[in-house]
């Protein structure tokens, strides 16, 4: 009699957290079970879970019912990374160990065949490492960013750029009233996907983005020319990643624990206050900041969530290790983990949208006097 083990596959989300994680989470287990018979065992508070042991096996209950919830069954962190593992040092010191032996131990106490590992670049670069010690690892990405080159889009990016989209119809309504300029920072680290699709979705005028170097005087020029020429408000839509014309991107805290050290945040507040003394026009500001990742995950971002996470099963479970899967052309497709952490996906200078909106008069904070008059009416 040919004696088949079950496979016994890890799932754990690790980095920021984003709609549509319980999506992926429930179509992985549900196929390991339904397809292979194979038990899943659920890391808690992503790789902070592999390094202490904190895991186990998930239950029929524990799956029903998630399609549709926003963050993550599991827990997720972005202060594991077990090569730079914060380890709290009597005298409340944080001394930063590396703590992948640990990881690496888990992982064959609890006799994992695989580890499918849900998350952002930071994820991909740890579950790299891991692989090269042996750990099998499917990545699926993850980030309401949109910014893995691997693939053509990333699940939670649609939903949050609904909440921008709505945010920004609510601004335009008390922004026309008062006659004010709206400032709305969203989220972006490195890639300005989000203000970019966001912004044009819900009709900002000026779209500041990490890859477009803006100038004040573009964007005074446009905010100053929409109030005394058109409709007496404007809407400018700015990437918490976006660098400001004389330096660099805002940072709001540096945190050694974490993956990224950098906690950006704040650009909006300048923005705001630049452009209030540079026109004399009444600004205030709205950071949208975390709403764009909480709540339930769009339908758009369900299904694909549900496509990647059958995929990365079926990758699991068959020994199809060391991949992400990724969508391309509007098929689910494994590609190699060190090709999918090689490239961030920024905004081109030609992308299609930025083309459009520039078409109908959207400024970038980079135009000329003589392309802004272009658009005169
Ligand atoms: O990468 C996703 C993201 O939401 C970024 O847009 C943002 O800079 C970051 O995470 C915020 O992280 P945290 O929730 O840890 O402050």
């Amino acid at each position: 009699m040919n004696f088949i083990a079950r496979k016994r596959i890890g799932i754990l989300t690790g980095g920021g957290d984003c709609p549509g994680l319980n999506a992926v989470i429930r179509a992985v287990t549900k196929t390991a079970w339904a397809q292979y018979g194979a038990t899943v065992v659920g890391i808690e508070d992503g790789f902070e879970g592999l390094v202490e042991g904190r895991m186990h096996e998930i239950q029929d209950n524990e799956v029903s019912s998630i399609l549709g919830q926003g963050g993550t069954i599991l827990g997720s962190s972005n202060k594991g990374d077990p090569w730079h593992y914060p380890v709290e040092m009597p005298g409340n010191r944080i001394e930063i160990q590396d703590c992948s032996y640990k990881a690496i131990r888990n992982v064959q106490r609890w006799a994992l065949d695989a580890v499918i590992a849900i998350g952002g670049d930071g994820t991909m670069n740890i579950s790299s490492k891991l692989m090269e010690n042996g750990v099998n690892v499917v990545g699926v990405p993850k980030t309401i960013d949109n910014d893995l080159a691997a693939t053509d889009l990333t699940f939670g990016f649609d939903t949050a750029v609904s909440v921008v989209c709505e945010a920004i119809d609510r601004l335009h309504t008390t922004a026309s009233s008062h006659h004010r300029v709206m400032v709305i920072e969203v989220m972006g680290r490195h890639a300005g996907w989000i203000a970019l699709t966001g912004g044009a979705a819900g009709g900002a005028d000026v779209i500041l983005l990490p890859e477009i170097p803006f100038s004040w005087e573009s964007v005074f020029r446009v905010v100053k020319e929409r109030n005394t020429r058109r409709k007496r408000f404007s809407i400018v839509c700015v990437a918490e990643g976006a660098k400001l014309p004389d330096g660099g991107q805002v940072i709001k805290a540096l945190d050694e624990k974490r993956t990224d050290a950098r906690q950006l945040g704040g650009i909006g507040a300048v923005v705001a206050q630049a452009i209030e003394e540079g026109t004399g026009l009444e600004t205030r500001v709205t950071v949208l900041g975390h709403l764009q990742r909480g709540g339930s995950p769009t339908a758009f971002d369900r299904v694909l969530a549900t496509n990647l996470g059958t995929v990365a099963a079926h990758c699991a479970c068959r020994g199809d290790h060391g991949v992400m899967v990724a969508l391309r052309n509007n098929e689910i497709v494994p590609v190699p983990i060190k090709e999918a952490i090689a490239q961030l996906r920024t905004v081109p200078a030609d992308n299609q949208l930025v083309r459009s909106t520039r078409s109908i008069g959207v400024s970038f904070g980079n135009e000329t006097a003589d392309e802004d008059s272009r658009h005169d009416d």
